[in-house]
């Protein structure tokens, strides 16, 4: 009797020792890093901290064609890391069946600072962020049902959603989460204007002449360090009559939200053309004379903007030059962001 009772005893330790060396490693946690004079970011990385191995299944599934219905369209076909993660040249993207999308790419950076996502803010969390472009038909047009069991085949994922989150069980949240990593952590602050700010780089005389005008003339709506104040204001672009696209007003259903949209970051923009919502202007120039010359006043047209801005050729010249060191190379060519080599079967053949 009293040898039964020990011999369980000792089956019952070792049992837990077995289990407690087999237990999985933990994941490796990643500092969130905050770039010196920059506000707190507002995600809450307490729902979802940032770990090493989330990081990476985010950036595999980020690159990966099968989350859409045709296998061929990734989140990275149509956010190209050295366009900033826009669309290069297009002034909509193209997704499932070469149809287009109704808004241009925007460039994706410092995504931990903003509370809402899209032109007109539909969106409210990172996470749930990317359920639109894979359900939407002119995107990725797939279902999460399909993305989940075409994924579940793959034995890589299975491991790397086990090590990201102790079980390899795949669901949409976790899919949502880890492509959130993938994509907080893509921060822009290394351009010439931080150095120059930290004091390790100095202006040329056009591009100081530049900042100055920028001060008076932009910083109210594109403040530094983030160049958006992340509201939605209408800059005078008319309706466009196929697109019919009432920006914020389409969520809000307030009309006073008409033709507002969101105030887009500047940073990387000498690599974002074309620009606007629907990416209607080519170059910065054909921006530029909009601001001063074609802008239309209407009842919601921001107040800032009551005599359209005034700006000659010269400024224009000047604005240009500083606006060219917001261009991050750091960012656009960082590793831990590019498309990684896959084998052929997976091999994302969208671009
Ligand atoms: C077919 C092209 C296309 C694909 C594929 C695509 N996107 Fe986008 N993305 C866009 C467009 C266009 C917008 C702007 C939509 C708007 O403003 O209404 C956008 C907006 C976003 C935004 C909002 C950025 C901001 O500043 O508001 C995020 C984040 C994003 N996409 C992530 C993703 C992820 C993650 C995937 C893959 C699951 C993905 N995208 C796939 C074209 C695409
Ligand atoms: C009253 C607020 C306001 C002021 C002032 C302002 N902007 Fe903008 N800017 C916006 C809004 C809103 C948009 C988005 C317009 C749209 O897409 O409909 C925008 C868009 C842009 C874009 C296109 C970005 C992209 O990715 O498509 C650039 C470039 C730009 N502004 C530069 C400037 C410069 C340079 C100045 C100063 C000469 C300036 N802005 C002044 C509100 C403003």
């Amino acid at each position: 009797m009293k040898k039964a009772v020990i011999l369980g005893l000792v089956a019952m330790v070792l049992l837990v020792m077995i289990s407690w060396m087999n237990a999985p490693p933990k994941p490796h946690p990643i500092k969130f890093p905050i770039p010196k004079g920059w506000p707190q970011p507002v995600y809450d990385f307490k729902s979802n901290p940032l770990t090493e191995e989330s990081f990476e299944l985010g950036k595999k599934l980020f690159y990966d064609g099968r989350l859409s219905k045709d296998n061929q369209i990734s989140c990275g076909t149509c956010h190209q890391q050295f366009a900033a993660f826009t669309t290069f040249d297009h002034p909509l993207s193209h997704g499932f069946n070469n149809q287009q999308t109704t808004r241009n790419a925007p460039a994706l950076q410092n995504l931990a600072w903003q509370r809402n996502f899209m032109a007109d803010g539909g969106i409210t969390h990172l996470d749930l962020q990317p359920l639109a472009p894979i359900t939407a038909e002119n995107e990725m047009a797939e279902t999460l049902e399909n993305i989940i069991a075409k994924i579940k085949k793959d034995k890589e994922y299975a491991n790397m959603f086990q090590a990201a989150y102790g079980d390899a069980t795949i669901n949409t949240q976790r899919i949502g989460k880890a492509l959130s990593q993938f994509m907080l952590l893509m921060i822009s602050s290394s351009s010439k204007y931080d150095k120059v700010m930290q004091g390790f780089d100095s202006f040329s005389l056009p591009e100081k002449l530049g900042y100055g005008i920028f001060q008076q003339k932009c910083a109210s709506c594109h403040p530094a360090p983030l160049f958006t104040d992340n509201q939605y204001r209408n800059a005078g672009l008319s309706q466009d009559e196929v697109l019919k696209d009432l920006g914020r007003m389409g969520i809000t259903n307030n009309p006073a939200d008409s033709l507002k949209f969101k105030v887009p970051s500047l940073r990387n923009i000498a690599l974002t053309a074309p620009y606007g919502h629907d990416g209607r202007f080519f170059a910065l120039s054909n921006l530029f004379e909009h601001y001063r010359k074609q802008m239309v006043l209407g009842p919601t047209t921001d107040t800032l903007f009551s005599n359209r801005l005034a700006l000659s050729n010269f400024e224009i010249g000047q604005l240009k030059a500083f606006l060219t060191t917001l261009t991050d190379s750091v960012f656009i060519s960082d590793p831990r962001f590019s498309e990684p080599r896959m084998a052929a079967s997976t091999l994302n053949h969208g671009h």
